[in-house]
């Protein structure tokens, strides 16, 4: 299904009808961020949302058409940032038989009515999710540290929480706030800041195995919220490796 705010993510032939991008209206500060996640079809009638973003009508419509078409159901919803909480209520009220994973205890402070929520092993996040382990690799990425403390009311020095989610079969890393898109990729030096250079560093590293293929940011725009590796790499292009390479050199050791 291809709909306005739903469209299928394809990264060769025979990934079609496994991995959709979603989008959702963002302001920061009066900025548009723009809001971007994914849904992935898991155990063949069950779907898993990735970043839940803001549920507009148009979105609750084109998602009941992707569950018709597909026939499978919305089993997961998982918000893999803690600063990413703000839409959960919504999404918790439409599918309230999915399952709610959240990044940290941080989100639970800031949105004590969710029901049931499920704060992922901050180390070994996978473990917290059984139903995803065929499908996604989740990296904790650690030694991070909240970098606009008064604007969301954290202190200076909290620990920021990121887990990074890797679609196994299409090669596809989604990235929360930890990395934005641009010309270059680049570390997101304005909302976090590194507390432990060594966590900072395995982490990375552990990202960087993963070999991705595809990117998809939590924020930008319709042209730059998703990178693609490219076949060809000379004239200075660089693969999502490189990219993410350059990015994690700002605190790698
Ligand atoms: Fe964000």
């Amino acid at each position: 299904m291809t709909g306005k705010l739903i469209k299928l993510f394809e990264s060769s032939a025979d990934d079609s009808q496994v991995l959709w991008s979603i989008r959702g209206p963002q302001e920061f500060l009066m900025i548009k961020l723009g809001g971007f996640g994914l849904i992935a079809k898991y155990n063949d009638d069950s779907l898993a949302v990735i970043n839940p973003v803001k549920l507009t009508k148009t979105l609750a419509e084109e998602l009941e058409k992707l569950q018709e078409e597909t026939k499978c159901s919305v089993k997961v919803l998982l918000s893999a940032g803690d600063y990413h909480h703000y839409h959960l209520v919504d999404w918790s009220k439409k599918f309230p038989d999915a399952k709610l994973y959240v990044a940290s205890d941080r989100i639970l402070k800031k949105q004590p009515s969710l029901r049931n929520p499920i704060v992922l092993d901050q180390l070994n996040p996978a473990s917290s999710i059984p139903e995803l382990q065929e499908s996604f690799d989740i990296v904790p990425f650690l030694g991070m540290k909240t970098g606009l403390p008064l604007v969301f009311g954290d202190k200076i020095g909290d620990v920021r929480v990121e887990h990074v989610v890797f679609h196994k079969s299409t090669k596809t890393l989604f990235v929360t706030d930890h990395v934005f898109a641009g010309p270059e990729m680049f570390f997101n030096t304005g909302g976090c800041s590194i507390k432990d250079a060594d966590a900072a560093t395995k982490s990375a590293r552990k990202v960087l195995a993963l070999g991705p293929k595809n990117i998809v940011f939590s924020h930008g725009k319709e042209e730059t919220f998703s990178i693609k590796d490219r076949e060809d790499t000379s004239n200075n292009k660089k693969s999502c490796v490189q990219l993410l390479e350059n990015a994690y050199k700002v605190f790698m050791k």
